[in-house]
């Protein structure tokens, strides 16, 4: 080692030769780095998404026609995280739910199931730092009943490919994605039929949510680095805008120590008119709970995402970073609409018509299983997980982040 760095910084000439060739290598991957962001100078659009067919990962069968109980028995295979919280949200949501359905994670019950359900992450259990190159498949069930369904849920994009998944395991999926068996995101909306319209209180409508607002904007983040380098569109709207940046990253966590920063959010979030609604990567399809919990505390949602993405969002109650030349004019936008009662109520209008579908996973599942669908299965699970458009964590994308962080802190 002190022999390389002899070599390298040897004499005099050669010493400013390969100081010159470092400090040019520096510049050569800020360059490659700045590069990187076009668009909008600050971050790249990441393209539009298309609607696809993903009928080539899929197996169907002919007809076939489950066995008819009242009650279809869902079994747990995986915890959710390492937790089996998911079992207890799961037994509260079934409580409302129009169809019955029973879980456990008792498996024993294998033979008897109707379902039996694994959490994406939770296939493969992952060992500490080097999880990307080192892991174990969890044990699959050693039997498998006719007609039983086998299905995996994710809420979320999954960063990682752990292991391997073998053709013909899975029947359904249960994700953000617009194809999966059962589509399932955080959350959704629809068109009142005219009887729910006539139900609706009238005084509703004329809620003024701009009087409920004394501050401007904000945002929670706690993760520093992320492929979407969120951090650089809010420090260039904090040249513009009045924003109250809370979160691990800011240095404004504004928490009492312990409570998540989630947690002590909420209350203090609602009395802002805007909220930063960013996700962390660019993924087709998925819109997070930032975006809902935003419309929930009656916030106007500022996100940055793809035009196939907004089709999943009510009309008109959201600002898209990227349907701006740049962040200035979105900037004086979110300031117009802020001192405009109208303009910002307006962007609540469509709960006029429109109503938010919080139905669980769980009861989703549990309808479709009721629902006798054709029988399938997943001949390729893993293309169809890996063909999400999605971000993938790679260690070059990691140095990538890291790098373009670093930078970023810097002043660059
Ligand atoms: C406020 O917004 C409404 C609706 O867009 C518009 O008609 C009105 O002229 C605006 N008022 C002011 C003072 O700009
Ligand atoms: C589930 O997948 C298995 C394995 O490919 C298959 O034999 C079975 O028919 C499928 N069942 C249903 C109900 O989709």
């Amino acid at each position: 080692m002190f022999r390389t760095l002899k070599m390298y910084f040897g004499n005099r000439r050669t010493r400013t030769r390969n100081f010159c060739i470092s400090i040019g290598l520096f510049f050569c991957i800020i360059y490659i780095i700045r590069v990187n962001h076009t668009g909008l100078y600050i971050v790249k659009y990441p393209g539009d998404q298309q609607n696809r067919n993903f009928d080539e990962y899929l197996m169907k069968y002919v007809n076939n026609y489950w066995t008819k109980t009242d009650t279809k028995k869902i079994l747990f295979w995986t915890p959710f995280f390492n937790s089996w919280v998911w079992l207890d949200d799961a037994v509260k949501a079934l409580k409302t739910c129009p169809v019955s359905c029973s879980v456990t994670n008792d498996r024993a019950t294998l033979e008897d199931s109707d379902a039996v359900l694994f959490h994406a992450n939770d296939l493969w259990k992952h060992k500490g730092f080097f999880a990307t190159i080192h892991n174990v498949d969890v044990e699959m069930p050693n039997t498998r009943s006719p007609n039983q369904i086998w299905a995996v849920l994710s809420w979320e994009p999954l960063m990682y490919m752990w292991g391997t998944i073998k053709p013909h395991v899975f029947n359904w999926t249960i994700m953000y994605r617009r194809e999966s068996t059962i589509y399932n995101p955080f959350t959704s909306y629809y068109k009142m039929s005219d009887e729910e319209l006539n139900q609706q209180p009238k005084a509703k409508e004329t809620t003024n949510y701009f009087k409920q607002k004394s501050k401007f904007a904000t945002t929670l983040v706690s993760n520093c680095k992320d492929q979407a380098r969120r951090y650089r569109i809010i420090k260039e709207l904090q040249k513009y805008i009045d924003l109250d940046y809370f979160g691990y990253c800011s240095g404004n966590i504004n928490c009492p120590a312990g409570v998540p920063a989630s947690e002590c959010g909420h209350k203090h979030l609602k009395h802002y008119k805007f909220y930063l609604a960013f996700e962390n990567s660019y993924c087709r399809d998925y819109v997070s709970e930032k975006f809902w919990n935003a419309v929930d505390r009656r916030q106007i949602p500022v996100i940055a995402t793809t035009k196939y993405n907004t089709e999943l969002l009510p009309p008109k109650s959201y600002l898209n970073v990227f349907d701006f030349p740049n962040i200035k004019a979105l900037a004086e936008q979110m300031i117009e609409i802020g001192q405009n009662e109208t303009l910002f109520n307006s962007y609540f209008d469509w709960m006029q018509s429109y109503k938010v579908d919080s139905t669980s996973s769980y009861c989703r599942m549990c309808k479709e299983l009721h629902a006798n669908r054709p029988a399938q299965s997943y001949a390729d699970m893993e293309g169809w997980l890996q063909d999400d458009v999605c971000y993938k964590s790679t260690p070059w994308s990691l140095v990538s982040e890291f790098l373009d962080r670093l930078m970023f802190d810097l002043g660059f």
